[in-house]
């Protein structure tokens, strides 16, 4: 079981101009969106993808959740919200998704979320348990967190430690599921 307190590592954010660049160029043939979310979202859900990017996986979530559901995304970086709110408004999406700074508290909604995606971006977060316990706080009972990490940034030792941190704060480990390049569990 992992300890209790605050942790504060040092940890890089990803810069706004890798995401675009990935994004666009290569990432829809070597990472498709549908096999990650297969499952796990359907019409009426409300879902929240933290740590959003430039909304590489936000854009699919209204077409899933249809008009009754809901989507919202956050991020830390401005730049990639900017990115994200334009992918959106290409798609003709921009109103079915609301958009917002991590610092805001309008995300943070008590038992709110049948779905939540954390992809590529706990590692980047300083404190990891502190997060995952405000993801544990917004999470429905009976909701789905789906915590992907990248292995180029994750070794096993690190992504078991996160997922002791998951479970310190209530999450229990499902599955391990099938991404590619990625560390994957779905939790609850
Ligand atoms: C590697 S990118 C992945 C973006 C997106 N999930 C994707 O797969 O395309 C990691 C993102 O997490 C964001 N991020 C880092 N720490 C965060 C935090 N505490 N809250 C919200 N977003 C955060 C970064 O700004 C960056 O956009």
């Amino acid at each position: 079981m992992a300890s209790v307190g605050r942790e504060a590592r040092r940890t890089r954010t990803c810069p706004w101009w890798l995401m675009a660049f990935v994004d666009d160029r290569v990432r829809a043939l070597v990472q498709p969106t549908a096999p990650v979310l297969a499952s796990l979202v359907a019409p009426g859900h409300a879902c929240l993808d933290v740590g959003c990017g430039m909304g590489y996986f936000t854009v699919p979530l209204p077409r899933l959740v249809g008009p009754s559901g809901q989507v919202i995304a956050v991020d830390v970086q401005p730049r990639m919200l900017q990115g994200g709110a334009r992918r959106l408004e290409r798609e003709g999406l921009a109103d079915r998704v609301s958009l917002y700074l991590a610092t805001q508290s309008d995300w943070v909604r008590p038992e709110h979320y049948d779905f939540i995606l954390a992809f590529w971006m706990l590692h980047e977060v300083p404190d990891r348990q502190g997060f995952l316990a405000t993801l544990r706080q917004v999470l429905k009972p009976r909701g789905h967190f789906l915590l992907v990490e990248p292995r180029i940034h994750v070794g096993e030792r690190l992504w078991r430690e996160s997922l002791a941190l998951a479970e310190a704060v209530g999450f229990h480990s499902r599955e391990t599921r099938p991404v590619r390049f990625s560390r994957a569990a779905l939790l609850r």
